[in-house]
């Protein structure tokens, strides 16, 4: 049995509510992206259904379905990350009954092994996550501008303008917390009414467009390192553009291919024996690195270390 190193539990979020420590959540969507983003340091993956865009090339949220959310949570946690996955449940997964949303969570833990799920919506969506918590599933928030309800709600607006939304999201933040939440996303709602939320509820609010005053901050992983076009909202801040570094190697690429530049000596396998069982390169020559029948691998196991080895 694997162990991992350090429990995937939810208790930074309430503790660091408490010592009044920000948060800091990125989103992933398979091995690589939460590798990078467990390394940088985050308290948090959420596997958010933003993946029906910067993924699946969808024009917004509404189509991804559960199997999406398990397959791409799945690879997430085969990653490993030394800590906790939420993953958003997906439109249509916890709408048409109690029973059916319970079983839909169940699968993203489960299945896909999360440690907990997201849920938008406000008072509407109180039984279901009353429903999930006693099924043991921890859930996570979400109010403000929720995509799922991009239709109803005529776009992407901004939520919680004047007295009477602002009342109407702090009662619903309230509920949510009284509910069992461990945490929520405010997303798109004007800075001071998510500071008071956030300084009227017990449990961490994480802000996206949502202004400092929040308990954490949640962005996209494509958004933030500039790998994604689509849409650039303001409350993105760029912390790479990755994107054009990528375009710029692939341009690289092609034109070292086109010109026979790649590969190069250094890149090729020998197909002579050395006496010490190592290949030679093309020349015939004992060669440097991977041309020595080194194993560049770092642990010397697995796929790459057999073709270096020759086995392949
Ligand atoms: O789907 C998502 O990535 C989200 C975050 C932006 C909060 O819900």
């Amino acid at each position: 049995m694997q162990r991992q190193e350090k429990p995937l539990n939810l208790r930074i979020f309430a503790k660091n509510k408490r010592l009044g420590q920000k948060l800091a959540v990125v989103t992933a969507y398979d091995l690589t992206s939460a590798m990078i983003v467990s390394a940088g340091g985050a308290d948090a993956i959420l596997v958010g259904d933003s993946l029906g865009m910067v993924i699946l090339g969808h024009e917004n949220t509404l189509p991804v379905t559960m199997d999406d959310m398990v397959h791409h949570c799945r690879s997430v946690v085969r990653a490993r990350p030394q800590i906790p996955v939420i993953a958003d449940m997906p439109y249509g997964s916890f709408h048409v009954s109690i029973e059916e949303s319970v079983r839909n969570a169940l699968r993203l833990v489960k299945d896909a092994g999360v440690t907990a799920v997201k849920i938008e919506g406000g008072r509407q969506r109180l039984e279901v996550i009353e429903a999930l918590i006693s099924a043991e599933i921890p859930v996570m928030g979400h109010l403000g501008l929720t995509p799922q309800s991009v239709n109803r709600l005529g776009g992407y607006r901004v939520q919680g303008r004047g007295e009477k939304a602002a009342a109407r999201m702090l009662d619903e933040a309230r509920m949510l917390a009284k509910a069992g939440c461990f945490s929520m996303v405010l997303e798109c709602v004007p800075s001071d009414l998510a500071s008071r939320i956030s300084g009227a509820i017990p449990i961490p609010t994480i802000g996206i467009g949502a202004g400092a005053g929040c308990d954490g901050q949640v962005l996209v992983f494509h958004d933030m390192l500039g790998l994604f076009d689509g849409i650039r909202p303001r409350f993105v801040k760029r912390y790479a553009n990755l994107g054009e570094q990528a375009r710029k190697a692939i341009s690289c690429f092609v034109e070292e291919v086109r010109q026979g530049v790649f590969p190069g000596q250094e890149h090729v396998y020998g197909s002579q024996v050395s006496a010490q069982g190592q290949g030679l390169n093309q020349a015939g020559q004992p060669g440097s690195g991977r041309n020595d029948g080194d194993v560049s691998h770092e642990d010397g196991q697995g796929y790459l270390a057999d073709v270096e080895n020759g086995k392949d």
